[in-house]
């Protein structure tokens, strides 16, 4: 792959010296970022994007229509060798400019937690924790600068258009891509990327959400079929990307691989058009997964906007299409005015790319900020944390690579950690934050020492001769892979029962892409859950165990006590026999081979535990704090728009902190909902012993359920409960109101 990827460079290098002509040299006076053509009158920016958009649209031949609708390849993407790749900026693929109309092209990176391919382009990028990380935070703002930093970082790289803003709901905890996503609750998640996606445009780039939809599993996910009744599918997941899409504006709604109730989606007419275009009035464009699109005419007519990475169908086969009637030439305007539109709409045009050096220090500062508002105290026995400095002597450091780093997420989301070459797809990428090095930074004066693991005598013995032992546990996840289960692997468990039975003052730092089960959480005394905690993750881990920082996160998603217990024990997973006969860029024929039913319906995540009374590990919107807080003064006030629910939250204990006050609603009995919901939260920063009013408007969309027969949102009337507190199960405050 590696040797390929080279080759290719060399004759794509070899191919711009050669032709080096008219189109390659305009392109890359776009491509350098220089003024464009101000006389335009669709560089007039005080215009509205639909209006200048309109204006360019009049102007183009249908070959510059053509080229604005598919990509133009992707370095190494299935050995081929694509012609222009030379006008590319080494990231997940471009599509081309109008140079003498001013449009620039498209330069797109991945950028789940921070901008991709930086190894092989001799770049830097900084590493955010993961996107489940910051779904911890339950922050809006810390979402923002999560956005704002890959939009700056992209822009300085040479790019205009990231494709991050993942918003699949957790509904298959073992899919390895939870990491990027935002957790199992879609008005959190909705909210969250939604603010990530508003501040990254603010970067002048466009934005993206993705992968629409119901991709929740990554095993078969070119051949998957899922299905799920259409209330469900409205309330689950599609209700993430509608709020996402209504808060964050995004230019670009990336579809999925797999097919939903028998289309695939990057040619399903109800999601693509019915649902994002017409109900939501989403007026960027489609652009499919890497080889999601599977046609011309279906594809087009479904409102597919832009293949990548390449023009199989979207390029002279779709140009032949029109020729012929097959797709009519609104269709093919619509698609292109969508691109056209989101260009002026982000800014790309009027702000022209211009690379820079990445801010290095900022971006550390940001990320270990967000690291630290997103790791989640599990568990705090007889006060074990924060370490007491004037009590704790020695401390042991277990774990392997605990002395080196903490580990990422792999796959297209695949930051690379500075000092290292491009890791090969799907390798274990630990970035340089070291644990050790972190702890014994804040513990001058005290032994900390190191072991591995890899000796379980020689581990044992050190943590019995220390004060306290830390265990530093894994569970890499990556993009195309799922989890057989959610077990921590490489006897890790075993590992931790060693310690423990060693020093029962044991405290694990779990670095985990999704949940963990933990048949050791009675011998521990302390657990901080860490997530893939990026390029400061170390640093942000110290400053909680030692107090520094108070930990405020809490789960975005439900940990189980095991497998057992999900809505579906074993996840379903296609035979050998049936994996690639969709594969990625088949075409005309692709049809799905199996199917996921998510017959649990509307219950994901703690909706399913609630209603099926299953116990938890630990429950959805759980975290503990070094201080302690208290609920009272429940009011819950209808208005036309919104209820206003008021409660006090008070910090009992004697540290400042901040507070997660989560706000759930319970619908009337005939609504056939799930016991609750989560309609709203706030985070209130209280220093020890300081009271505040909280209030949380609670908009009725989110009381609302989708009814099938008028195809449309209802707030059914009835009776009420609304209730407040710090996590799903620990809800002191109820008020029941009847709503008409
Ligand atoms: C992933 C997308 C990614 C694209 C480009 C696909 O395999 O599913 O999330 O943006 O590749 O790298």
């Amino acid at each position: 792959m590696k040797k390929l990827r080279c080759l290719r460079l060399g004759l794509t290098a070899a191919l711009a010296i050669s032709l080096g002509g008219a189109t390659s040299f305009a392109q890359s006076r776009l491509y350098e970022g220089e003024e464009s053509a101000k006389d335009h009158p669709w560089m007039n920016s005080k215009l509205s994007a639909d209006e200048r958009a309109e204006m360019v649209l009049k102007e183009l031949t249908l070959d510059e229509k053509i080229d604005l609708v598919h990509g133009e390849g992707m370095p190494g993407w299935a050995g081929k060798v694509f012609p222009k790749a030379y006008l590319g900026n080494g990231g997940a693929g471009f599509v081309l400019g109008v140079e003498r109309l001013g449009i620039p092209m498209i330069q797109m990176s991945d950028a789940a937690y921070g901008v991709r391919s930086s190894a092989d382009n001799g770049r830097y990028s900084t590493a955010l924790p993961s996107n489940i990380a910051s779904a911890a935070t339950w922050d809006p703002q810390a979402a923002c600068e999560y956005g704002a930093l890959i939009g700056r970082e992209l822009r300085a790289q040479g790019y205009n258009m990231t494709l991050g803003g993942g918003t699949n709901i957790t509904r298959e905890p073992r899919n390895g891509r939870t990491f990027e996503y935002l957790g199992e609750d879609p008005i959190l998640a909705g909210t969250l990327v939604g603010n990530r996606i508003k501040c990254e445009q603010a970067q002048h780039v466009i934005g993206d959400i993705k992968h629409y939809a119901v991709n929740d599993q990554e095993s078969g996910r070119n051949e998957v079929n899922a299905v799920i009744g259409k209330r469900a599918l409205q309330e689950t997941d599609l209700l993430a990307f509608h709020i996402g899409i209504e808060i964050g504006n995004p230019g670009a709604v990336m579809c999925s691989y797999n097919a939903i109730n028998g289309d695939y989606a990057c040619e399903n007419k109800y999601l693509l058009t019915e649902v994002l275009k017409k109900a939501w009035k989403f007026k960027g464009f489609v652009v499919s997964d890497w080889g999601a699109t599977h046609s011309v005419v279906k594809a087009s007519a479904a409102g597919l906007d832009n293949e990548e990475p390449e023009d199989i169908d979207y390029g002279e086969p779709l140009k032949k299409a029109v020729q012929e009637g097959k797709v009519p030439v609104a269709e093919l305007d619509d698609h292109v005015r969508r691109v056209l539109r989101s260009e002026f709409a982000s800014g790309i045009v009027d702000y022209p790319r211009k690379r820079s050096v990445v801010d290095v220090e900022r971006g550390l500062e940001t990320s270990r900020q967000v690291a630290e508002q997103s790791i989640v105290l599990l568990k705090n026995d007889k006060g074990v944390l924060p370490l007491d400095r004037a009590k704790v002597r020695s401390i042991a450091i277990v774990g392997t690579h605990a002395d080196e780093g903490m580990i990422s997420g792999g796959g297209s989301a695949q930051v690379d950690p500075p000092g290292f070459s491009a890791p090969a797809w799907k390798a274990h990428v630990w970035f340089p934050t070291s644990p050790l090095k972190a702890v014994a930074a804040k513990a001058p004066g005290m032994s900390v020492r190191f072991a591995s693991g890899a000796d379980p005598a020689a581990t044992a013995a050190l943590a019995q001769q220390s004060d306290v032992a830390i265990v530093f546990v894994h569970q890499w996840t990556s993009e195309d892979f799922d989890l057989s289960n959610l077990s921590l692997p490489d006897n890790q468990d075993a590992m931790i029962d060693q310690v423990a039975s060693a020093n029962p003052r044991t405290i694990v730092v779990i670095e985990s892409g999704s949940a963990v089960t933990m048949p050791w959480i009675d011998k521990v005394s302390g657990v901080l859950e860490a997530w893939y905690a990026g390029s400061k993750g170390a640093d942000a881990v110290a400053n909680i165990l030692f107090g520094d920082v108070n930990p405020s996160g809490k789960l975005p998603m439900t940990f189980p006590r095991s497998e057992a217990d999900l809505p579906h024990p074993r996840e379903v997973i296609p035979s050998p026999s049936m994996l690639g006969k969709a594969a990625v860029m088949a075409t005309g024929e692709a049809k799905p081979t199996f199917e996921v039913h998510y017959d649990e319906g509307l219950k994901v995540g703690y909706k399913w535990y609630d209603a099926e009374k299953k116990p938890v590990l630990f429950p959805f919107g759980f975290g503990l704090s070094y201080t302690s807080y208290s609920y009272s003064d429940l009011k819950v006030k209808p208005g036309k728009q919104s209820m206003t629910v008021t409660f006090t939250v008070k910090n009992t204990g004697s540290r400042a902190g901040a507070e997660i006050a989560e706000v759930y609603a319970a619908l009337p009995a005939d609504a056939g909902e799930p016991p609750k919901r989560l309609v709203g939260w706030s985070k209130v920063k209280l220093q020890a012993g300081e009271s505040k009013e909280v209030t949380v408007n609670v908009d009725s969309a989110y009381l609302s359920i989708f009814d099938e027969a008028s195809d449309s949102w209802k707030m059914p009337p009835g009776s009420y409960s609304f209730m407040a507190g710090g996590s799903s199960q620990d809800l002191p405050l109820v008020q029941n109101v009847t709503l008409k």
